[in-house]
Parts: C-alpha cells; sequence; structure tokens
C-alpha cells in the first residue's frame, strides 16, 4: 500500500500519495461518523488542517491542497504574470499549461494551426518561456484541448486538480475531482497557498441499466441538465454511482463530467471502477491502475452514503437527446424532435454538424461516428450538410489516422480542424451564412449559448451525442430520427442507417503522434521570459504599492453603479480578450458596462477636478494622475458572474482605493482583497440610498481591524457631513494583503524572509 506511483509519465517527481490521503481520511471519518459520498472523500482526503478544519456541506469554507494546476492559454497569460511577480522560483505544485483556445478554425487543421502560430506567436513565446523558467510542463499549440490532455496524461482516481477553465471537470471520468477556477485561485496554488472552497452539496445519480443502440453517454448528461437545469448543480458535486457507471467507458464518463458545467456544477464524478483501469493501461498508466485497486475502497461511496438530493436513470430506457437551441438544458428526445421543430419554428435545415472537441473527441466516439459515415458511404451518400472534426488531442489524431477513421469521416466529406477549442469557442470563421441569417447547426460540444459558436445571434445551436451529429448531417434536415427514419440510398432503395459501432480504446494502442510537449529543463536559471515592452498583449506586472498607512480623507466616487453590476459590467469579455496578458490595456474595458446612477448611462461619469463628463476608465486615469484614490459605490451582489481576476485588478491598477456595496459575490470579494482593494458594505443597506455620486467620502483605513466596523464620513455637496459604518470580512493574514498592497506582495516578502 505504500508504494511509489508517479503522478504520470511525464514528471519525474511527482507521486500520487494515497496513502496519506487514506490517513487524512480516517482522521475526518472519525469526526464525523456517518458514511462519506465519494465526492466527500476526495476533497476531505485533500483538507490542509484534517483535524481542525469546520465541515458542514454548503455552510463550511474548506482549506484544501489540491495535487495539480492547469491553465489553457487565454487564462494562463494573467495567471504566469502574477506568479512571476511573487518572485518563487519555481511553482510549487505540478502545473500544466496548454494552447488550445487560441487556434480560428478556417480552412482546415495544419493551416489553421501555421496562421494561429504566426499571430500569437508573442503569446506562445512568453507562455512557453516562462512554464520553462517555473518548472511548468508546456502543451505546444497542435497539442490538443487541455481537458483531453489531463485525462490522457494527469487525471487520476482520487486527486484533486483545479484547472482555470469551467470544462474541467472532465476529468472526473478517471475518477479525480476536477474543479475549474479563476486565474487568481491558481496562483494561490501555484504559490503554495492552501485554497478555499465551500463545502460542496452532493447530488448523487444513481445509474442501472445498460445503454444500447443510438444511445451514447452524451445522452446521460443531456437528460441530466434536462432535470437539473442549467442553475440546478450550482454548489454542488454531481455524483455518479450504481451498476451502470461500470457499463461506461472512462471517456465516455468524462464526457458526462464535461458537460456537468453546464448545469453549474462545482464539479461532477464517478467511482474508480475497471474500465478506468482499463483507461489507464491503455494510456501508459497501468501502475496507477493498480495502485488504484489497492485503495479501491476509498476510491467510491461508501455504503449508505447520503446525497443532498438524487436521480434515478435507468440507461436500457434513455432515449438519444438533443438539447437546444441557445441552451443546453433545453432536452428534447429524438422521438419528439422533429415535432418540436415544427411547433418552435426552428429552421429546419441543418446546415451544419460539428463534432469533436473536448466533450467529445474520444477514440470511441470518433470510431462510432465514422461507423455511421461509413454505412452511409456503402448507400452511395455523404454528409449533406457542411461537417467539421475537431480531434481534442494529437493522440486521438494520430490513432484515428492510422486506424482509419479520419480517412471514413473525410471522405464522407469532413473538414479536419486542428486539435483545438475553435468553433466550440467561436474561433470560427465561418462563411456558409451572413450575420443575422437564422440557420440550425448541430454539435457534440458541451454549450450552446447564443452566438458562441459564431457570434451569429441568428443561429440555432443544439448540441448532442457524436452519433446523432453524423445522422442529422446525412440527412441535412431537423426532422430526421434515424431510430424510425428511412434514406434513400444513390441505389434508389430504402435504407435505415445500423446503430453506431466502435472500439472504446484501440486494439493497437494510441498512437502518440507528433511530440508536442515541452517539459520543463533540468537547469532553469539561464532561461528568460519573453516580453517584449512594445507589446500591446503582454506586460510584465509591477508591483502594487503598498498602502501610505493612513486615512484617505475627501476622495471622489468614481461611479455610483446601480442595479446589476456582474464582472462582465465590470471587465467585459468579446474583443477584449485579446488583451487579458495586458492590464494596462485591458483596464480600459474597467466599469464600462456600469450604469450610473447621476445619469442612467454607461460609461459616462463626471470627473469631479475638470467638471467634464468622461468615459470611466479616462476619469479613472485622470484621477491616478493627478493621485487621487477613488471609490465605486454598488448595489447588491456586486461582481457576479465569474471568477475573473482581471474585474479586481482594473480597479486596483487604475488607482481605486475601496468598493463599496451594499453586499459582494464573494469570489469578486475575495479576489479585491487578494489585489489590495478594499471590498466593504453597508451595515444600514439603505445608506447605498443617502450617498449622491458628486458627494466625496473620507475612508477611515487606520481603523481596518478583524471584526470591527469601519468608519466612512460621507460629505455632501451640499449639505451636512454624515457617518456610515461600514462592515467587511478581512481576517488577520487578509489585513496583510491589505498593507502588503496585494496577497502576491505579501508572498513576495514571505518568500524573501
Ligand atoms: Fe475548448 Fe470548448 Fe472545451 S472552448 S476547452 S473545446 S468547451
Amino acid at each position: 500500500l505504500d508504494r511509489k506511483v508517479h503522478q504520470n509519465i511525464h514528471e519525474a517527481n511527482n507521486f500520487i500519495n494515497y496513502k496519506k490521503m487514506s490517513e487524512n481520511l480516517a482522521i475526518v471519518r472519525q469526526r464525523l461518523n456517518r458514511p462519506l459520498t465519494f465526492a466527500e472523500k476526495i476533497l476531505y482526503s485533500h483538507l490542509d488542517d484534517p483535524h481542525g478544519q469546520e465541515i458542514e456541506r454548503g455552510v463550511s469554507y474548506l482549506k484544501l491542497r489540491p495535487d495539480r494546476v492547469a491553465c489553457q492559454d487565454a487564462t494562463a497569460q494573467m495567471a504566469l504574470l502574477q506568479f512571476m511577480s511573487a518572485g518563487m522560483p519555481s511553482v510549487a505544485n505540478p502545473t500544466t499549461v496548454h494552447c488550445d483556445h487560441l487556434i480560428e478554425a478556417q480552412v482546415g487543421g495544419a493551416k489553421d494551426l501555421a496562421r494561429a502560430e504566426e499571430i500569437n506567436k508573442e503569446v506562445y513565446d512568453f507562455l512557453a518561456t516562462s512554464c520553462a523558467k517555473y518548472d511548468i510542463g508546456f502543451w505546444k499549440p497542435g497539442s490538443g484541448i487541455i481537458h483531453q490532455i489531463l485525462l490522457e496524461n494527469y487525471a487520476f482516481p482520487g486527486g484533486l486538480l483545479i484547472g482555470t477553465d469551467s470544462h474541467t471537470p472532465n476529468a472526473g471520468g478517471l475518477g479525480m475531482c476536477a474543479i475549474g477556477v479563476g486565474g487568481a485561485d491558481a496562483v494561490d496554488v501555484m504559490a503554495n497557498l492552501p485554497w478555499e472552497l465551500k463545502a460542496p452539496k452532493v447530488i448523487g445519480v444513481k445509474l442501472t441499466g445498460q445503454l444500447s443502440g443510438w444511445t451514447a453517454p452524451k445522452d446521460i448528461i443531456l437528460k441530466v441538465a434536462g432535470i437539473l437545469t442549467v442553475k440546478g448543480g450550482t454548489g454542488a458535486i454531481v455524483e455518479y454511482h450504481g451498476p451502470g457507471t461500470d457499463t461506461l467507458s472512462a471517456t465516455g464518463m468524462g464526457t458526462i463530467c464535461n458537460m456537468g458545467a453546464e448545469i453549474g456544477a462545482t464539479t461532477s464524478l464517478f467511482p474508480f471502477n475497471d474500465r478506468m483501469h482499463d483507461f489507464l493501461a491503455a494510456t501508459k498508466r497501468k501502475d496507477i491502475g493498480d495502485f488504484a485497486r489497492a485503495y479501491a475502497k476509498d476510491l467510491r461511496e461508501d455504503e449508505g452514503a447520503e446525497y443532498d438530493q438524487l436521480i434515478e436513470l435507468n440507461l436500457s430506457e434513455l432515449e438519444p437527446h438533443i438539447n437546444g437551441p441557445f441552451t443546453p438544458d433545453l432536452a428534447t428526445p429524438i422521438s419528439k424532435f422533429s415535432a418540436a421543430t415544427k411547433a418552435n419554428n426552428w429552421p429546419e435545415e441543418l446546415k451544419v454538424g460539428l463534432i469533436g472537441s473536448c466533450t467529445n473527441s474520444s477514440y470511441e466516439d470518433m470510431s462510432r461516428a465514422a461507423s455511421i459515415a461509413r454505412d452511409a458511404l456503402n448507400h452511395g451518400l455523404k454528409a449533406k450538410s457542411l461537417f467539421t472534426v475537431t480531434p481534442g488531442s494529437e493522440q486521438v489524431r494520430a490513432t484515428i489516422e492510422r486506424d482509419g477513421q479520419l480517412a471514413t469521416l473525410e471522405e464522407f466529406g469532413g473538414l479536419v480542424l486542428a486539435n483545438a477549442c475553435g468553433p466550440c469557442i467561436g474561433q470560427w470563421d465561418r462563411k456558409d451564412v451572413k450575420k443575422g441569417e437564422a440557420n440550425s447547426i448541430i454539435s457534440s460540444y458541451n454549450r450552446n449559448f447564443t452566438g458562441r459558436n459564431d457570434a451569429n445571434p441568428a443561429t440555432h445551436a443544439f448540441v448532442t451525442s457524436p452519433d446523432l451529429v453524423v445522422a442529422m448531417t446525412i440527412a441535412g434536415s431537423l426532422h430526421f430520427n434515424p431510430l424510425t427514419d428511412k434514406l434513400t440510398g444513390a441505389d434508389g432503395k430504402e435504407f435505415l442507417l445500423q446503430p453506431p459501432t466502435g472500439a472504446g480504446l484501440p486494439s493497437k494502442g494510441y498512437d502518440p503522434g507528433a511530440n508536442t510537449y515541452q517539459a520543463p529543463p533540468a537547469d532553469r536559471s539561464a532561461v528568460s521570459v519573453a516580453v517584449s515592452p512594445t507589446s500591446d498583449r503582454l506586460q510584465l506586472l509591477e508591483p502594487f504599492k503598498p498602502w501610505n498607512g493612513k486615512d484617505a480623507d475627501d476622495i471622489p466616487i468614481l461611479i455610483k453603479a446601480q442595479g446589476k453590476t456582474t464582472t462582465d459590467h465590470i471587465s467585459m469579455a468579446g474583443p477584449w480578450l485579446k488583451y487579458r496578458g495586458h492590464l494596462d490595456n485591458i483596464s480600459n474595458n474597467m466599469l464600462i458596462g456600469a450604469i450610473n446612477e447621476a445619469n442612467g448611462e454607461a460609461n459616462k461619469v463626471k470627473n469631479f477636478t475638470t467638471g467634464e463628463w468622461d468615459a470611466v476608465p479616462a476619469t479613472a486615469r485622470d484621477y491616478k494622475k493627478k493621485g487621487i484614490p477613488w471609490v465605486v459605490i454598488g448595489d447588491w451582489n456586486y461582481g457576479e458572474g465569474s471568477s475573473r481576476e482581471h474585474a479586481a485588478l482594473e480597479p486596483r491598477h487604475l488607482g481605486g482605493l475601496a468598493i463599496i456595496t451594499r453586499s459582494f459575490a464573494r469570489i469578486h470579494e475575495t479576489n479585491l482583497k487578494k489585489q489590495g482593494m478594499l471590498p466593504l458594505t453597508f451595515i444600514n443597506p439603505e445608506d447605498y440610498d443617502k450617498i449622491r455620486p458628486d458627494d466625496k467620502v473620507d475612508l477611515k483605513c487606520t481603523e481596518l481591524a478583524v471584526g470591527k466596523p469601519f468608519t466612512m464620513v460621507v460629505h455632501p455637496k451640499n449639505g451636512e457631513a454624515f457617518e456610515v459604518k461600514l462592515a467587511h470580512t478581512y481576517n488577520a493574514p487578509q489585513i496583510e494583503w491589505f498593507k502588503n498592497g496585494s496577497a502576491l506582495n505579501t508572498m513576495a516578502k514571505a518568500n524573501k524572509a
């Protein structure tokens, strides 16, 4: 039981610590004295303090020690820039970076990849050199999509991983608790701080029976999404269990966990089983599978484990489903889909079918898809709609090239795209319809919100299994049901498509394909990180200045934001994504979506020094230039939405001191603290109404102490000054973040000491 088993085949010094995990679990078991779910076992075995940690599902905040961190290229930029400013020589926990989001699908795999390498050269160079410098595994563009690479290389049963991408839960297919986070959380773990997570509730999904015919693993999550809806999993881990789990392949289970993100779940999980062992063995990790067998009791739920909610699904009765358009929880069984199309007036012609992505691009998926395509070809038919194929990894691409599925899909009419996100994240130079033209597309992806794939709000995007994508593509119509409807072959004879078949794993083993991994060099002292000072996409971060030790008197309100102020209002996405690695440039979007109470308009505030109305970022820059700190007044649940750390970095960069609201979204509040901003709330929420946008305020920063209220004096433009009491949630170590200017400064200081 006390073996030294590597976490993966790439890293010589990182091992799986089942013994320690089991010991931690024994401590918690003694304390809780009740049967545990598998999700709980993984989390509690990774507690920073198993003896002292308070544990109540849905209530306590767990301090955890993840085994690994993974970042994709869009989110890795700011995470690495921040990590660099902590001044540590290397990451404290195993980390990888994956280049997959920045490759646009235009004409096909190799050419698109070459184009992306040229356009994004400075970003890739920065990521490659900073990974080499700080001991991070780097997966080059073309290697594949982060979640497939993780499943094929890094996921292991019972492990805890955080990843800066919402579909990180894909690794649940190998029994890993894999959670999507923001960049600031990734930086904490890279720098060896414990990571905080509100103890999730656990939703059990009990699977019985067995899939057959046209029903695929994807249909399980399509059905569950229909039951739970896009909000139903919030704050919970979805834990599959029951005899049906043993009938699914590891990659199929990965698909189900991946799309759990669409119901807002923290993550999804399957218990360790023989199918996972098979996949580990096929991907050169049989030793991990054997080790997991030795700890199998810890790697599944206890008998009698209690779930906060329980759903039961009989796989033998499950129908294939198609979800959408515009939302992933609108689930329609195939038998009712034609009628739904008619009733809702969805465009009947199917313009494009797309298979692959991080959700559905395994060897099994591609083999089943190819079997349907071959059946059509045998009857002289090809894809009627446009058809694209996105392999999830170079390994899968090379293997299906060797084994013939790729040639079949191409013969069928498929355009093979780069091993990357492509159309799934809107990196799609779509030419077949004009913007604004109503049309239907169907994919094996996970997300189908308005405009996600092609930025056309009139595109009706549906998600389903790769099997149904291929079948519907042959007919070119939303009315086609391959289970009941016949097609007419080239010989004029009618025929019914055969249900898909395909091996779960390649019988000849995987072909790794081109070598796309860059291991960090043993001697990293000479590596220098490539950031051009003239770049408009990347900028090294200057540490923020420490607090000056004084109260801030008579400072302006930059904006009094009215109503909903989400992270999208604070730091918009869309075209601004390009500047994710350049704090000064991206700060030009700061709060441009927030509504100013003074005029009911967005991005128009009065500069009190000039009396002019100007854009929010421009006004903040002017104050900063003049050495005037400022505050923002906000409404309820300020900063809800995503964990985007830019929403906290930008106000800090442009000279903000405090954000004062009726309440905060918790992650944003923590992010503000981490960047050295003061998040404060009105003790009496009505005080929000007493403040006018052109008032000035005194902030008594010297009063900041754990559990004590904080005084603000408001100076109305005309009228008597009055006092307002503010609350905060700082604990003692967090107060040091404020004093030192940021959490990273605090870490850097500790590292120097
Ligand atoms: Fe990429 Fe789409 Fe997955 S964007 S990581 S392929 S959800």
